[in-house]
């Protein structure tokens, strides 16, 4: 098991490992030093697909340590971050006599996470809080960082606020129960730490999947994927603990995203055009970011941040995984909802480039023509990749 400490204040721990659930109390008391009294109750907050396996294992754990335990068990989906789910888990929280001294725990996805870390935010003013992520995309990403909140019906994450939680467990046994898409999902995120803090991370990616492939082979299954990053468990875990070092780390500079911690938006800005477009629908929230890491790849070569040659090994690193195309997406309709992106900063909408793997910036000063020019190129290597294989 690893052990990473976030270092904003208060700090907190996230521990990444193999078959650590069951070990929950004795990580949070002993490894950890997170003295939670035995009168203090534990609200978990799980969904229905993820209770089915991990629920009483954490349940039974928490009791043997003597601690009570309570639970609710959603139906899940992105629905469950809206204002009438959040209020009825509220109502819900009282009845079950949550209170200041509670602990809320999330066992689950970025859903469960984000609903729940707000529910916990806003409860009784605050109480305790704890992650234990259950997706890959959670594991890398939402469960660090403090950011959590839900949708209006006039858009995405629109109302919620930074609550850190003070203990993450993420335990990798998890994974083998997900679905192979979400793993690939996941994945794009730990590619994106990669790309843009560390290159020995980006180079090990690379290596591992694209000896995977073979020739012919110009992508991998998702089902593949899941069962290459099953197998390497030791890559797993360095490639979830580094991923989770390097958002610990540029939030620690910079917890309320002004600048560094934009670079975390590699492959957003174009990514969540894309899930806007196609209605969040037809993407994963990685899968768009899979496709969006390569406009701003491209992006980057045509600006002469990186060089040619690197730009298309990336490109070709990225275009290993099966990601969905839509019919929908234009370079038109693309460029004009970047436009009205909430990432729009003085005016200007800032993306986020590479100078080298591992060395991402920010450059608001980007024409019209380049951004058109990179979002044609992508757009059209999947087209035509479309037709291959419909056989037109
Ligand atoms: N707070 C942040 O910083 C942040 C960052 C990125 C994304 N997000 C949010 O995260 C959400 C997406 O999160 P997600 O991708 O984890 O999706 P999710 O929470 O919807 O989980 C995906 C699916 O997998 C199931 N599942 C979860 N763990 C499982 C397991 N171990 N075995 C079997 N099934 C399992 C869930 O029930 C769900 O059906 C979005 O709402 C997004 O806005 C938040």
């Amino acid at each position: 098991m690893e052990t990473i400490t976030i270092h904003i204040r208060p700090s907190y721990n996230v521990h990444i490992g193999y078959n650590i659930l069951e070990n929950f109390p004795q990580i949070l008391d002993v490894v950890s030093n997170v003295k939670i009294s035995k009168k203090a109750l534990f609200f978990i907050i799980t969904d229905k697909n993820v209770a089915r396996h991990y629920l009483v294992p954490l349940k039974n754990s928490l009791r043997k340590y003597g601690y009570n335990t309570k639970h609710v068990v959603l139906r899940p989906g992105e629905k469950l971050k809206s204002p009438g789910k959040l209020f009825r888990l509220l109502q819900l929280m009282v009845k079950k006599g949550v209170n200041r001294d509670s602990v809320v725990v999330n066992l689950g996805g970025g859903v469960i996470g984000d609903l729940g870390g707000f529910a916990a935010a806003i409860y009784m003013r605050g109480c305790r809080l704890m992650q234990v992520p259950t997706t890959l995309l959670a594991q890398v990403d939402s469960s660090i960082g403090g950011k959590v909140g839900i949708n209006l019906p006039e858009g995405k994450n629109l109302v919620g606020s930074f609550y850190n939680p003070m203990f993450v467990l993420s335990d990798l046994s998890t994974l083998s129960t997900l679905q192979e898409r979400e793993i690939v999902s996941g994945l794009a995120e730990i590619i994106k730490s990669g790309l843009i803090f560390h290159r020995p991370l980006y180079e090990k990616i690379k290596n591992l999947f694209c000896s995977a492939a073979s020739r012919d082979n110009i992508r991998i299954p998702a089902f593949e994927v899941k069962t290459l990053l099953l197998k390497n468990r030791e890559f797993l875990q360095e490639a979830v603990s580094r991923s989770v070092n390097i958002k610990g780390e540029i939030i620690k500079q910079d917890e309320r995203e002004s600048n560094l911690r934009m670079i975390l938006n590699f492959g957003h800005t174009f990514g969540h055009a894309v899930e806007k477009i196609t209605r969040y629908r037809r993407f994963l929230h990685g899968e768009a970011v899979m496709l969006g890491m390569q406009m701003a790849t491209e992006l980057s070569m045509l600006q002469n941040m990186i060089d040619s040659q690197t730009g298309e090994e990336i490109l070709t690193l990225l275009r290993l995984f099966q990601i969905p195309f839509a019919k929908r997406l234009s370079t038109r309709n693309i460029y004009k909802q970047i436009g009205i992106d909430k990432k729009k900063r003085e005016g200007k909408v800032a993306y986020i480039l590479l100078k080298e793997p591992g060395y991402a910036v920010a450059e608001k000063d980007i024409s019209r023509k380049k951004v058109y020019t990179c979002v044609d190129r992508i757009l059209s290597f999947y087209k035509g990749m479309q037709e291959k294989f419909s056989g037109k």
